[in-house]
């Protein structure tokens, strides 16, 4: 099996984690890294032993031996240099959230399929084993009928970073979209459907809310079998990253979906009517190497148009209309 061999556009903080996992996966390799700086570039590439450095994201892409980048850029910048990836015929692994709204999205989406190149973006919980044993619980039926899937992904920044990406709303921050991201994509995910309707309200500093909290109706209104998603986002509460899975029979927990908190033992809890609750844990490789490993298996099997991209596409549609209510104060249709 041929190597498939990747460059990092950019010496982010996510690249740090994400580099020694494009390492060790199966059947990849790390070429080169990229920067604005060609300092930065060269003290990543000397930490991380990365064979060639890029003086800007450009270079990067007229490398012929580069197959397929890692763009873990601010969200403003997504849309243009995976364009410019797509149109040199690199395969793109993008990061969260793809794009700053859903017409940036679908540009990105045309220019890969134009160009025949996966896009995925750089959730990585989907593709690991706990994930897996997850999706089989839910699709199972042992839950019964889904009724309500309940999100929470916060962390605490004592005072708000105004250097920080996240609180610039023209480079793509706020919390919904850093973090409500992952809530919205596993209420889509595991719901394994669209809301009709939103609505959010936020606490807001320098126009990106540091604090949203949304509900998201799935199914005709008076239907019994109508479910409810409901998702927070801040970066003003303390650490959690939990949802709930709740059906007619049983439900699950997942207390930490977005990240193990201890990486040697990922799990999760099935509690039924009787407050009997099961432990399930489900080890496996991290979270980084199973990303990696998937998007090489798109790559290698050519599939430009997978569910994955098809989530994420419907992920910003609903972050968008979020962000409509949450700015609008009215509930907004989908
Ligand atoms: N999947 C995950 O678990 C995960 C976790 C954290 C973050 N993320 C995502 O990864 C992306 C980067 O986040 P991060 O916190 O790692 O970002 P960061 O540390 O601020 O890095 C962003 C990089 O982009 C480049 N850049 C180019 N123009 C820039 C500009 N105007 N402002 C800031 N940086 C600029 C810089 O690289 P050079 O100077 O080297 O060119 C910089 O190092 C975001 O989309 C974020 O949501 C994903």
């Amino acid at each position: 099996m041929t190597s498939i061999r990747f460059a990092i556009l950019g010496t982010a903080k996510i690249a740090r984690t994400v580099a020694p996992k494009i390492q060790s996966a199966e059947g990849t390799e790390l070429l080169g890294i990229a920067s604005r700086s060609e300092d930065s570039a060269q003290q990543f590439a000397q930490e991380f032993g990365i064979p060639r450095t890029y003086p800007g994201y450009a270079a990067a892409l007229d490398d012929p031996d580069v197959d397929a980048v890692y763009v873990p850029l601010p969200p403003s910048m997504h849309q243009e240099w995976t364009e410019k990836a797509a149109a040199a015929g690199k395969h793109i692994l993008c990061e969260k959230p793809l794009a700053r709204n859903v017409s940036e999205t679908d540009r990105m989406i045309a220019a890969c399929r134009k160009h025949n190149v996966v896009l995925l973006d750089g959730v990585m919980w989907y593709h690991t084993a706990r994930a897996a044993a997850i999706r089989s619980v839910v699709d199972s039926g042992q839950l019964g009928e889904l009724r309500q899937l309940t999100s929470v992904f916060t962390f605490r920044w004592d005072t708000m970073p105004m250097e920080n990406l996240r609180m610039h709303r023209d480079l793509g921050g706020g919390s919904l979209l850093d973090l409500g991201w992952y809530c919205v994509g596993a209420s889509l995910w595991l719901l394994d459907d669209m809301p009709q309707r939103v609505y959010a309200r936020a606490n807001w500093c320098n126009d990106v809310d540091i604090r949203l909290n949304g509900f998201l109706w799935f199914g005709d209104e008076g239907s019994v079998e109508r479910k409810v998603a409901t998702i927070e986002s801040g970066f003003d509460t303390v650490r959690r990253r939990w949802l709930e899975v709740a059906g007619t029979k049983e439900s699950l927990v997942c207390d930490d979906f977005t990240r193990p908190l201890k990486s040697s033992r990922p799990r999760f809890w099935t509690h039924d009517c009787d407050g009997e609750s099961t432990e399930h844990v489900v080890t496996g490789k991290t979270q980084e190497e199973c990303m990696v490993e998937s998007f090489c298996e798109l790559i290698r099997s050519r599939q430009t148009d997978h569910p994955w991209l098809q989530l994420s596409r419907k992920t910003q549609a609903v972050c968008d209309a979020l962000d409509r209510s949450a700015r609008g104060g009215h509930v907004v249709e989908l």
